[in-house]
């Protein structure tokens, strides 16, 4: 006899849907559709596109491909190199934070760090900062933060030394805010060698002894952000395999399993996945929005995933947890594996 849970629409305020300019990997349908395949009710979508969205063009002709295409609902962060500061406040109203990258990762869009202040400065208050800074940076952030005190989220901390830099901050009184990925905390060095390409992301996997230290320290992570970051197997098999995995359709049934393994409570998962980013990112939530999930266990087969990638870091691993009915708004969207509305149904965030 299987047993059904219901929970709230989950959001994730950190995906990579590809859309537009490398829809071969994932657009804003088929990324929206495994986003409510993975329980998550609304998305917000980064700015390293093939072309970075550093434009109020650019930004547009993104809303607008996802405004014919979402069946979830969507927000979208907005992308800088330092030279961009006349759009801010043309783009502000329309996305729900400034993505800045600190080191490098996938499409090459890094800032010099001595631009960091002068971002800081110009970007306008009310809608958070997200940082891929990883541990190298974290004196740059420091001083950034004590000279302009503006909310900014960490994106995808990955080691001992990041978190306890976040806990520091906190502390201090920084408005600091963190998220971790489900692949730094079930997957370590280990998988590496294993995994080969398909576990080659952006932090790196690290040593047990890191991923130890995120789930001991539970308390001091705000989000689980999936960094779903879809490639083709061909790029992956090739000679140069770009950084990043796809991750919206195993991140709930992995914090299920561990929920069964006793390693956090029901509480702890739904402020995680749901509760938190809706108040650091200001997402609307209501009522009416919710998912069911059958939790019975079950393997993860790369055959049934919806992301164009079609293929998980987590194949082949025994989780619980499948979601198997999403409730949008009032209306019935996904049942068993299928969306059941029309592309571009999905409410546009803010
Ligand atoms: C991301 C991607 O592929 O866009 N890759 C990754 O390894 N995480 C970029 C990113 O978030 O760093
Ligand atoms: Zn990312």
């Amino acid at each position: 006899m299987s047993q059904t849970i219901t929970l709230p629409g989950l959001i994730d305020p950190h995906v990579h849907l590809r859309d537009p300019g490398q829809t071969y990997k994932e657009d804003f349908l088929s990324g929206t559709s495994a986003a409510l395949a993975g329980g998550f009710t609304t998305v917000m979508d980064m700015p390293n596109n093939l072309t970075p969205i550093t434009t109020e063009a650019r930004l547009q002709t993104k809303i607008d491909s996802a405004r014919r295409q979402a069946v979830c609902d969507i927000g979208f962060h907005f992308g800088t190199l330092g030279d961009n500061f006349a759009e801010f406040p043309k783009v502000i109203s329309q996305v729900m934070g400034l993505k800045i990258y600190l080191n490098i990762t996938t499409g090459g869009f890094i800032i010099d760090g001595a631009k960091l202040r002068g971002i800081y400065e110009a970007w306008p208050e009310g809608k958070p900062i997200l940082l891929h800074a990883e541990d190298d940076v974290s004196d740059l952030v420091w001083k950034t933060l004590k000279a302009v005190s503006k909310p900014t989220h960490m994106c995808h901390v990955s080691s001992r030394a990041e978190l306890e830099f976040v806990m520091r901050a906190k502390d201090a009184g920084l408005p600091l805010t963190c998220g971790v990925t489900p692949h730094h905390l079930f997957l370590s060095e280990k998988d590496a060698d294993q995994l080969g390409p398909y576990g080659f992301m952006k932090p790196f996997l690290k040593p047990q002894a890191d991923q130890d230290f995120l789930w001991d320290h539970f308390a001091a992570i705000d989000i689980i952000e999936s960094d779903h970051a879809p490639h083709t197997k061909e790029e992956k098999d090739s000679d140069k395999p770009p950084f990043g995995v796809p991750g919206l359709e195993t991140t709930l049934p992995l914090m299920l399993s561990a929920e069964a393994e006793g390693r956090l409570t029901r509480a702890q998962l739904i402020e995680r996945l749901h509760t938190n980013a809706a108040r650091i990112f200001n997402v609307p939530v209501d009522d009416s929005t919710h998912i069911e999930v059958d939790m019975s266990e079950r393997e993860i087969r790369n055959e049934e995933l919806l992301t164009k990638a079609g293929w998980s870091p987590f194949a082949g691993r025994r989780v619980v947890g499948r979601v198997s009915k999403v409730i949008l708004h009032g209306e019935t969207v996904f049942v068993d594996g299928k969306v059941l509305v029309k592309p571009g149904s999905g409410r546009l965030l803010p």
